[in-house]
């Protein structure tokens, strides 16, 4: 099985890109294609710059990504209650090409922040909108306290419950 795992982030040190890239690790077989948004930088997305680029190839790029995975892992992180400016810009211009950018690809959304409130408002937004861009959500898990629950040595989630959570999650992009 193919996994395209991303961090929707432009953090260098990403936490979300390394929850995405632990949580597809747990899929026994599975093939991981972890991605950084930074090969993906797009000027800001406005309706005169489309006019200006067309369909720029870090956007149609992406969009090939994910057309040919079996399978996403997307690690929301939280800007301001919703998501980093990075992401949605390359989400916009996706969008542009194609409107259903998740292309009914079995997903499982997953959000973490060193706070308490492991970045649930954003998650709550990817969830909510799942529908209108083509996810087949499988699950989503919202991780608190990402220093706390994250071994930076191993780079594995050290916390049992969080662990439980994250191996139910994408067990469940094997069913059918
Ligand atoms: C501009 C800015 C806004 C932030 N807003 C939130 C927020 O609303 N909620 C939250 O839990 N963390 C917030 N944070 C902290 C992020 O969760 C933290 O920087 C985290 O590392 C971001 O994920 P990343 O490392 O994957 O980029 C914010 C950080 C920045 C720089």
């Amino acid at each position: 099985m193919k996994i395209l795992a991303f961090g929707a982030s432009s953090s260098r040190n990403s936490i979300n890109k390394k929850m995405a890239a632990f949580a597809a690790s747990l899929i026994d077989g599975a093939q991981v294609d972890l991605i950084d948004l930074n090969d993906f930088e797009l000027p800001l997305y406005s309706q005169d710059k489309e006019a200006e680029l067309g369909q720029p190839h870090a956007a149609a790029e992406f969009l090939r990504k994910i057309q040919s995975a079996d399978g996403l892992v997307v690690s929301f992180a939280e800007h301001n209650g919703s998501y980093t400016a990075a992401y949605k810009n390359l989400f916009d211009w996706a969008s542009r090409i194609e409107q259903k950018v998740f292309q009914n690809k079995p997903a499982v959304f997953l959000s973490t922040s060193p706070g308490a409130g492991g970045a649930a408002s954003v998650l709550s937004a990817a969830k909510g909108s799942a529908k209108f861009f083509g996810v087949d959500l499988r699950d989503a898990v919202s991780v608190p306290k990402f220093y706390e629950v994250f071994d930076e040595a191993t780079q594995k989630v050290s916390d049992p419950s969080i662990l439980e959570q994250l191996k139910l999650a994408v067990a469940k992009l094997a069913a059918h």
